[in-house]
């Protein structure tokens, strides 16, 4: 059993992992500001309200703590290029400001939310980590600022670091109440939901993309697969293993046309939409190669077949809307 502190553990892939860490017998806090993150993802009794910017707040926040699993960031590309500096405050400074206080306590390992954004539109499928990190958004950067950090903070400070990117997270773990909801919404398979209940057809973002039905293809991992992938990078850290970036996909794309039809076998609902024009910053293709994560760290993803990365996700659906009834 180990003490560990996690940031943003009252957003969605947070409140994931914060349930896994538990399952495994850990002794766990949550440090969340609750400006993006939901009081209800937390269980009673750990949530403990921060600014990740104010150093000062976090130093008792890291009394015995073993490590560190830090999410805490705004997520959302579009809003990154209206307001950079907001993306580079809070997810950059925030994450030097966590540092500061680690470096201060002595806390010496840390599993850091990265994206697959650091990578930028390379035309390599899938992407391997050995590619240099090129972002094309501040979004991206204010993440991959933080990735360069970190090498700096081993080398010099001895703060070792497992950086998971992310590829699209989707999904919910059955029968927690806890899933996918961000305000405003923005992302794909939530907002499909949306066009099956309002009867308002969600836009598709382009058909003229080079790829088999013109649709962007993206790598849906579910979110408990991701959440098991931070326990390996902790039994990874913990049993001495060198700072590394890791990609955290399946390995398997598929069009947004695809996650439509899927929806549709999954909930037995016709999913509304119509074609628009492409979103900006939108790369064609991005499916991880996630050979390290799965030979170095042993993780094995869980869910493989889209339909019922799907289903969880409806199921979690079904139980919000019976919340927000309620
Ligand atoms: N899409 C639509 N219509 C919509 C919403 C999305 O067609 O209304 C398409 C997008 O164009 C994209 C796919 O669905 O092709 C997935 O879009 P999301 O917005 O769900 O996710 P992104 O791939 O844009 O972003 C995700 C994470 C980001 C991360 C990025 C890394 O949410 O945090 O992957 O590639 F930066």
């Amino acid at each position: 059993m180990a003490k560990i502190l996690v940031t943003g553990g009252a957003g969605y892939i947070g409140s994931h992992t914060v349930q896994f860490l538990l399952r495994a017998g850990h002794d766990v806090t949550v440090a969340d500001s609750l400006v993006r993150g939901f009081a209800h993802n937390v269980p009673p009794g750990l949530l403990r309200q921060v600014d990740l910017t104010d150093t000062p707040s976090l130093i008792p926040l890291l009394d015995g703590v073993d490590a560190v699993i830090h999410f805490a960031a705004y997520i959302a590309v579009g809003e990154s290029t209206k307001l950079p500096e907001l993306h580079f405050w809070n997810n950059s400074a925030g994450s030097i400001s966590l540092l500061n206080a680690m470096a201060q306590t002595g806390v010496s390992k840390i599993v850091f939310s990265s994206t697959a954004a650091v990578y930028g539109t390379v035309d390599v499928s899938p992407l391997p980590e050995t590619l240099p990190m090129a972002p094309e958004n501040p979004y991206g950067e204010s993440k991959a600022t933080v990735e360069r950090i970190l090498d700096w903070m081993d080398r010099c400070r001895g703060i070792r670091s497992v950086r998971l990117r992310y590829f699209n997270a989707c999904g919910a773990e059955p029968g927690l109440g806890i899933g996918e909801e961000h305000d405003p919404e923005t992302h794909l398979i939530p907002l499909i939901f949306r066009a099956i209940e309002s009867g308002k057809p969600i836009t598709v973002f382009g058909n003229d993309y080079p790829t088999l039905d013109g649709t962007c293809i993206r790598d849906y991992v579910h979110v408990s697969d991701l959440a098991t992938a931070h326990l390996a990078a902790l039994n990874w850290l913990s049993s001495g293993g060198a700072t590394g970036a890791y990609n955290c996909g399946t390995g398997h794309g598929h069009s947004v046309l695809e996650v439509i039809r899927a929806v549709e076998e999954a909930t037995g609902r016709t999913v509304p939409y119509v074609v628009g024009p492409r979103r900006e910053g939108d790369p064609a293709r991005l499916v991880a190669d996630a050979t390290r994560l799965k030979t170095q760290l042993g993780w094995t993803p869980r869910y493989t077949d889209l339909r019922e990365i799907v289903r969880t996700a409806w199921e979690f659906e079904q139980f919000r809307l019976a919340r927000r009834s309620a």
